[in-house]
């Protein structure tokens, strides 16, 4: 197996270490500003796998990068479940509150198939590209996790704390089991679809992860994504899941322990060091430059990224950032980062 991502997950240690981006294709790079200027909106490049597919490249010709990751969103799959959606600039996502039963049971997994039809289209086309032109590039899937799609469902959009989906996990709980069981379901169906459309290894963000007090927290974030990850391995034995809990601290070892995760993401808040403690090494990790640090530049992003290296060195590693590419990143800077990484 020759992909150096894929060399890594399965548990062979690659170095210097295979190195991809959260939020790599986006608006800091003026190609995909001009695709998105011309398509009107973000919901329509993800949902034309024409664009999907040449922006999911984008990042890869240019800076060479070990991964390509499927252009696409995770509020994608409640979108598919016919929960509204809609992106406004300047205020990211917005969506009905889901608060009620009735919200509830008008979710409907029977129009998954045709209406994610697009994004699997894009994963084929992406995985036929990098056959042709970038074979040391590995192709990633991805979903949200169950819990993280929920926050965005329930609260109606994006929000600071995400008050409303913690609220309801105490006034009614029923409620949010029965919209992450539903959520789970269809994100291993969306995910073992993105599978057998060529996407080599799948990605849950769980972004959120790190708001649930530790009875949650266990309930509400590593429950399903343990049984995202092993319906999927049942399924589809050869994938590895790399799973990103962001914020959940403390809670790092027994989520590892416990999800079957190949590899997990570290955010910015981690200390490496702690992380190779916590986890076992077996299990890849993946992180975690600050996306700020990134934006700086100089030796704000020299001195943070030798740090993770060298904290790193003899793990199975892939370097990432802990969280997305901010917008205001100069491409130089990221074209500075993979040399700095590659010279390891
Ligand atoms: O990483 C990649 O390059 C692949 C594409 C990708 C996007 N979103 C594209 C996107 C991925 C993996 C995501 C994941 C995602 N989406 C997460 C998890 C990771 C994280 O950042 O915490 C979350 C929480 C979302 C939900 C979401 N989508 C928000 C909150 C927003 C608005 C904020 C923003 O950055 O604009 C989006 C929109 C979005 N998703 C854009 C992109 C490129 C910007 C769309 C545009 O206006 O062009």
């Amino acid at each position: 197996m020759a992909k150096p991502l894929l060399r890594v997950l399965n548990g062979e240690s690659v170095w210097p270490p295979p190195i991809w981006l959260m939020r790599q294709a986006g608006r800091y790079l003026p190609e995909y500003r001009a695709i998105r200027a011309k398509a009107g909106s973000f919901l329509k490049l993800a949902t034309t796998p024409e664009l999907a597919a040449e922006i999911t490249l984008q990042p890869v010709r240019r800076f060479g990068f070990d991964a390509a990751i499927l252009f696409s969103d995770i509020l994608i799959v409640p979108w598919a479940l016919g929960h509204g959606l809609t992106f406004r600039d300047g205020e990211g996502p917005v969506m009905p509150p889901l608060r009620t039963a009735a919200d509830l049971h008008a979710l409907d997994s029977a129009r998954l198939p045709a209406a994610a039809a697009p994004v699997y289209e894009t994963v084929r086309r992406v995985s036929q590209a990098l056959r042709s032109n970038h074979q040391s590039t590995t192709l990633i899937g991805f979903a949200g996790a169950p819990f993280t799609v929920a926050c965005y469902m329930v609260e109606g959009g994006g929000s600071k704390d995400f008050a409303e989906v913690r609220r309801l996990a105490y006034t009614n709980p029923t409620l949010l089991a029965g919209l992450i069981s539903l959520l789970t379901e269809a994100t291993v169906t969306y995910l073992a679809a993105q599978i057998e459309a060529g996407a080599e290894t799948v990605m849950l963000f769980d972004s959120w992860a790190g708001i649930l007090p530790p009875s949650l927290f266990r309930t509400y974030v590593i429950q399903p994504t343990r049984q995202v990850i092993t319906a999927l391995a049942a399924r589809l034995p050869a994938c590895k899941t790399i799973a990103f809990p962001r914020l959940s601290g403390l809670m790092l070892g027994e989520y590892t322990a416990t999800t079957g995760a190949a590899c997990v993401g570290l955010d910015t808040s981690t200390d490496p060091h702690a992380a190779c403690r916590l986890i076992p090494p077996s299990i890849a990790l993946q992180g975690n430059l600050d996306p700020l640090a990134l934006a700086a530049g100089g030796s704000a992003l020299q001195s943070q990224t030798s740090a993770i290296l060298d904290a790193m060195t003899n793990r199975l590693f892939i370097f990432n950032l802990g969280h997305g590419v901010v917008p205001e990143t100069p491409p130089e800077h990221v074209a500075r980062l993979v040399e700095l990484v590659r010279a390891a």
